[in-house]
């Protein structure tokens, strides 16, 4: 896992919650900063993300990149990119599909399944991690390390 100087702790019970949670972490978050969102399919990495597009503006517009892989969202303060790596093999496809040549544009990066890119993740992303509490439908824990500090 690396390791990370801050580490933030959340519980949300619905889907509400992570969205506004999103949204608390997308006001903070700067150009060139990378959000892996980990955790198993269904816990909330789409609405975390849901989100992070609000709190940057794009709102309602934002969909699951589930087929497209990466969805892209010009902003004049700099670009928003949403991967989903779920349905890549691993490294070498991710690779393949410039995954690199997204970055170091100011842009700001969430990337669901991040594992598939492996050492292709920037070091000093933020990671958050969703998971399901006692297999509950709505309650999810929610950790996010850190390399800064975020006044969550
Ligand atoms: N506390 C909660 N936070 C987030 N989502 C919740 C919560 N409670 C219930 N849900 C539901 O869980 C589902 C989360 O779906 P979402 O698409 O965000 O998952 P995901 O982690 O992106 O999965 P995938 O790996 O398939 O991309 C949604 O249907 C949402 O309504
Ligand atoms: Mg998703």
């Amino acid at each position: 896992m690396g390791s990370y100087s801050y580490t933030y702790e959340f519980n949300t019970i619905d889907r509400q919650q992570t969205v506004l949670l999103g949204k608390r972490l997308g006001v903070l978050l700067r150009p060139g900063d990378v959000v892996c969102l980990e955790g198993d399919l269904g816990t909330g990495k789409t609405v975390i993300a849901e989100g992070v597009g609000e709190a940057l503006e794009i709102g309602d517009y934002m969909t699951s990149p589930t087929y497209t892989i990466v969805n892209e969202y010009p902003r004049a303060q700099g670009d928003l990119y949403h991967f989903d790596l779920y349905r890549l093999s691993g490294e070498d496809e991710v690779y393949d599909m410039d995954f690199d040549s997204y970055f170091n544009r100011g842009a700001i990066i969430l990337v669901e399944w991040p594992d598939r890119a492996g050492s292709l993740i920037p070091k000093d992303a933020i990671k958050v991690y969703l998971a399901k509490v006692a297999d509950s439908t709505e309650h999810r824990k929610i950790t996010i390390y850190s390399n800064r500090p975020l006044e969550i």
